[in-house]
């Protein structure tokens, strides 16, 4: 164990690639590539040639394996068996596909369990995981993390310089799922040890958690556990929550960290990435930044949900928005971004799981395309006949050979794909009128876990509250970077801050330049609220926002119920519910849309203001359905003389490498902004619903 912790703390050190320098593993010319997942340890090993053969018959460029393989890859403690994967990546090379191959650290084998129950999560209510589903690792645990990096360390050694594997992924949708975290003894021990590293004593951390209140006062940080809604009648103290919810995020990214470091120790130049879940709210993909190579995540889109905001069909074509909106997320954070599952057909795991739209795999194949996708992979090739995950379809139906309606939308994105590397261009600039919308769309994970810490009202939802502001962009046919904070903005023409509860004075003095300069800021209801350890400043309400925003807030409301309030803006009247900030303008500072009802009826819901070269607008208002969000912006948009088109929400339509894509999530026939005659390279100039429109202009 001595030498493989020094191996460890080697590879903590060892310095990260950056893309710039990293070998070329996308390139520009191939524009997108579509693989496959596959899981031979399942299948009969006198089917696995037939099957490679066939997903190269469907046009797959490359295939994905080994996730949770962990019992076959090391079916005895110490006793690797690589040769079966072996076998399958030679097959993969023979038929022309490259390998993505997986570390399979979210399946521990048995033995390990058995050997060291240590190394399974605890939940809230105390209960240790068992062997038998998956993801039940605790990555807290010294003990797990030392079996994992061994693994990864063969798999490294094995697989490290071979050339027929193109890329790695790194475990499985990192999560302890949706807020089942570990509440084991290994979990609270580097809880602590975080809080030491944060504190420095034990009285600051008092001081900042306002534990004076109910006697939550700690003697030492010993006495600290992790936040635990089960253990408490009244719930525990916020900013416990909020650090509790900043350390998981970063154990997470830590515990990449370290794979991707002793990946990097023995390989040679193939990319790292993880599948981070789409929207997710408790892992930051954001905090791996320096330790990943590509930006890779999940999305299932139809699995139930009704998305009645895309109409009759919406449960068939999923969300336009989510779905561009982690594009938009992923690929800004180095440029090299992807879609790792994307399903074939009908999941297994929804409360509902209806059969998509038909043409809608493919759009959103071309989705991830026009919004700058370098790879998508799709989850999975067959559909298994036993075990978990039944009724998951594949890219096959069930004979294990005959493609499915997917697998036949997967071969005819890929023919398409493959059509428009025929006529891809190195000299295409991007259009000078879609440039001059670009906007930042800043998010800070704790924003995001400080308002669910107290909502304050059961009617908001941050996610929804960003959709509204995001559908706004997108129908103006805006490109869109979703960035954090401390990104350059200057390049952006406009930023676009979402409810940012917690800010300090630097990011209201860089926001205060970037406006004075000629930037267009957007902030949004309950923003400035608090600072960053989630504490409200002794200042009036949102004082410190008074001087960028031109107007003074002294109270927000919230409608219980399905009670509606009412505002009017330009004439026209919209309803709301969920939150209302109410604005007092200063001298200089237009009111853009005014409370029509309630105690505080004729104040203003939204201002904007001139602010040296630029402007900033406050939207204080959380509409119902954010039609008014989408007023306010398409006006801003258009006096800023950035020409907004007028695209129905989630008819989407993007630039890329010199391709116009759009891709229709909306359940009526709509037409693309082309110019008459422009000849389609794809599809129709009314695209349907579920359909496709690629041009060059
Ligand atoms: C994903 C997961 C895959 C598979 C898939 C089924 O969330 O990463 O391993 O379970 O769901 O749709």
């Amino acid at each position: 164990m001595k030498s493989l912790r020094a191996a460890l703390a080697l590879a903590l050190m060892l310095p990260c690639r950056t893309p710039a320098a990293a070998p070329d593993w996308f390139p520009r010319a191939d524009l997108m590539t579509i693989g496959v997942y596959y899981y031979p340890e399942a299948w009969p090993e006198n089917q696995w040639a037939r099957d490679m053969a066939n997903m190269r018959k469907l046009g797959m460029e490359f295939v994905h394996m080994g996730d949770f393989a962990w019992a076959f890859m090391e079916p005895e403690e110490g006793k690797y068996q690589f040769d079966w994967l072996e076998k399958n990546v030679a097959l993969a090379a023979q038929n022309g596909m490259k390998v993505i191959l997986c570390t399979p650290t979210a399946a521990p084998p048995v033995w390990l369990s058995r050997k060291h129950p240590e190394t399974l999560m605890v939940d809230a209510a105390g209960r240790r995981m068992n062997h038998g589903g998956r993801q039940q690792g605790d990555w807290s645990s010294p003990v797990y993390r030392e079996y994992a990096a061994k693994i990864v360390t063969e798999l490294a050694k094995r697989f490290g310089h071979d050339k027929r594997v193109w890329g790695w992924q790194l475990d499985n949708e990192l999560s302890h799922y949706e807020k089942q975290y570990s509440y084991s003894p290994a979990a609270t021990l580097r809880f602590r040890d975080w809080l030491r590293e944060r504190y420095g004593g034990i009285d600051r951390l008092n001081t900042d958690w306002g534990t004076a209140f109910w006697s939550m006062v700690y003697q030492n940080f010993d006495q600290i556990e992790i936040p635990n809604q089960l253990e408490h009648p009244a719930l525990p103290n916020p900013h416990a929550q909020l650090d509790f919810a900043r350390w998981f995020a970063k154990e997470a990214a830590g515990y990449l960290r370290t794979q991707a470091g002793l990946l990097r120790q023995y390989g040679a130049d193939q990319w790292i990435t993880t599948n981070f879940m789409a929207m997710h709210g408790d892992i930051d993909p954001t905090l791996s930044a320096k330790d990943l190579d590509v930006f890779s995540w999940t999305i299932y889109p139809v699995h139930g949900e009704v998305f009645r905001e895309n109409g009759p069909l919406g449960f068939r074509l999923g969300s336009g928005a989510v779905q561009s909106f982690m594009h938009d997320f992923m690929r800004p954070i180095n440029g090299i971004s992807g879609l790792m599952e994307l399903q074939p057909g009908q999941v297994n795991w929804g409360a509902i799981n209806p059969w998509p739209q038909p043409g809608a795999i493919r759009m959103w194949i071309l989705r991830a395309f026009g919004a700058g996708a370098r790879m998508v992979c799709t989850y999975r090739y067959r559909q298994p006949l036993i075990g978990s995950e039944q009724y998951h379809k594949g890219l096959v139906e069930t004979d294990g050979v005959t493609p499915s309606p997917g697998g036949r939308e997967y071969a005819e994105a890929m023919r398409d794909i493959v059509s428009l590397r025929a006529k891809y261009r190195t000299d295409a600039k991007e259009p000078a009128a879609y440039a001059k919308r670009r906007t930042a769309f800043l998010i800070n994970f704790d924003n995001r876990w400080d308002i669910d810490i107290h909502k304050q009202t059961t009617r908001w939802d941050t996610v929804e509250h960003w959709m509204k502001y995001y559908r706004a962009l997108k129908s103006m046919m805006a490109p869109v970077d979703v960035v954090t904070e401390d990104r350059d903005l200057s390049r952006y023409p406009f930023v676009v801050a979402p409810a940012y509860q917690l800010v300090d004075h630097a990011l209201i003095a860089k926001w205060t330049a970037y406006a004075e300069n000629g930037g267009n800021l957007v902030l949004t209801a309950r923003s400035g609220e608090k600072d960053r350890r989630g504490q409200f400043p002794e200042t009036l309400w949102v004082e410190r926002l008074y001087s960028l925003i031109g107007a003074k807030l002294p109270i927000y409301d919230l409608l219980p119920g399905t009670i509606e309030g009412h505002v009017t803006a330009d004439g026209v009247r919209y309803a709301w519910g969920a939150w209302g900030d109410v604005l007092e303008p200063q001298a200089g500072t237009t009111t853009l849309a005014t409370y029509a009802d309630q105690f505080y009826a004729g104040k203003a819901a939204a201002v904007t203001r001139k602010l040296g070269k630029g402007t900033v607008t406050y939207i204080g208002v959380d509409t119902l359905n954010g039609d008014l969000e989408m007023a306010l912006m398409r006006k801003l948009y258009a006096s800023a003389g950035a020409a907004p088109a007028n695209l129905k929400a989630d008819f989407l339509v993007d630039w890329r490498d010199g391709f116009w894509v759009a891709t229709n999530f909306t359940s009526t026939a709509q037409a693309i902004p082309a110019r008459a005659g422009t000849p389609l390279l794809l599809g129709t100039r009314s695209v349907p619903p579920g359909g496709v429109a690629v041009w060059v202009e």
